[in-house]
């Protein structure tokens, strides 16, 4: 099945393998209250870190004038990322100026689920119309382990309660998965996941960044996630719901709604990919494992006009050819990354 484009504008970016320019992650901070292992793990992470200075962040109306640029070029589909999104102060006042943009026909936002309890209402009232939360175990002390500050899962879990109450639906749950870790909590996960009617994702964990000291030991292949599922539950394969959707999906057969896997290790996506990303300080990248964004910070504030500042966006992505995950292999091992927390996954 094919989504439908309510685009209105001219032809869409594309980039050099035809790839349109179809969804736009906007990061509003690389900083975040927690410490998960694979991606900003505590002990390089700690308290005496510099993250970027706030004078240094896209102030809202930027970011903004550029969510406007991009939907001029194709984008549909924005989500607000970090960091952790909910620890930027005022997030619902920058949510009422994304969703007054006309042609933004998806947006949402990932995030951890800690501040949620308190910040689902006016997120839902400034516009917001669905969320991601993060979430890798129901066992406290799994979970406290693995999001590196003893976080506890109960007030994730009366995060997504709020989210719900407010109608931010449907509601996904992303799971990272790292063997050794909480590869015991995928069953529990589906099954918590079919019983409250929400559809879990469950990610390979990738060699984002260069700080997790990723090894492929330690990535749980999507097939055996669905295999160690499917044993308990029946499970057939749907079909995508749109082209270039990140996550496989596999339907209970007893109808008890879905799960997902994105093996971004084991079977990338690449060819379909239409996301691009802009960190909190304004860098363009085109590839979550790219070594350098593009500058956009400095055409916003020397003073560009927004159609100098549309140009330079689609020289960037029509001169595109990344294709990471595909290419995984020691030509790209060693390679300096950027980190997973400065772009928002
Ligand atoms: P939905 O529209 O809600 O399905 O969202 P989505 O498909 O955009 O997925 P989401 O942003 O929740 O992505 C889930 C996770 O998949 C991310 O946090 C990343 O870890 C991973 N992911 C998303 N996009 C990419 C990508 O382009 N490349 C790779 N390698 N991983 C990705
Ligand atoms: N591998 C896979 N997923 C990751 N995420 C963060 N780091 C990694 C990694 N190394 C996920 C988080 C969150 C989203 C932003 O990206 O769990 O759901
Ligand atoms: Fe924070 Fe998300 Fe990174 Fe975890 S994955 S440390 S919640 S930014
Ligand atoms: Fe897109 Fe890069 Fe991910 Fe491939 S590895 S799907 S090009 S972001």
């Amino acid at each position: 099945m094919r989504r439908m484009s309510a685009f209105l504008g001219g032809a869409p970016a594309r980039d050099l393998l035809g790839r349109r320019l179809h969804d736009l992650r906007i990061s509003v901070t690389d900083r975040c209250n927690f410490r998960c292992v694979y991606c900003m793990p505590a002990e390089i992470f700690g308290s005496d870190f510099a993250f970027v200075p706030r004078a240094e962040l896209l102030a809202y109306e930027e970011s903004a004038r550029l969510a406007r640029i991009f939907v001029s070029l194709g984008v549909e589909k924005v989500r607000i990322t970090g960091g952790e999104p909910l620890v930027r102060r005022d997030l619902p006042a920058f949510v009422a100026m994304l969703a007054a943009i006309p042609g933004i026909v998806d947006l949402t936002l990932t995030t951890n689920g800690a501040a949620l309890r308190h910040l689902a209402a006016p997120l839902a009232e400034a516009g917001l119309r669905r969320v991601t939360v993060s979430l890798d175990s129901l066992d406290p002390e799994i979970f406290g382990r693995m999001n590196g500050v003893g976080f506890p899962v109960s007030r994730v879990i009366e995060g997504i309660d709020a989210a719900r109450a407010v109608g931010l639906d449907p509601i996904k749950i992303n799971t990272v998965v790292r063997r050794g870790l909480n590869d015991a909590s995928i069953l529990p996960m589906a099954r918590w996941a079919r019983e409250t009617g929400l559809t879990v994702r469950f990610i390979e964990y990738m060699d984002v960044g260069n700080a997790n000291g990723w090894r492929l030991d330690d990535v749980v292949p999507a097939a055996e996630i669905v295999e160690t599922i499917g044993r308990e539950f029946p499970v057939e394969p749907v079909a995508p719901a749109y082209r270039g959707e990140v996550a496989d999906r596999w339907r209970y057969l007893d109808g008890a709604g879905e799960f997902g896997v994105i093996a971004s290790v084991t079977q990338p996506f690449c060819g379909d990919c239409s996301r691009a990303r802009i960190s909190a300080v304004g860098e363009l990248y085109t590839c979550l494992f790219a070594t350098n964004g593009h500058d956009l910070r400095s055409l916003l504030r020397g003073g560009a006009s927004d159609d100098e500042i549309r140009r330079s966006v689609e020289a960037v992505w029509g001169s595109r050819v990344d294709r990471y995950s595909e290419m995984r292999s020691d030509e790209t091992e060693g390679l300096p990354r950027v980190e997973m927390f400065a772009i928002g996954g």
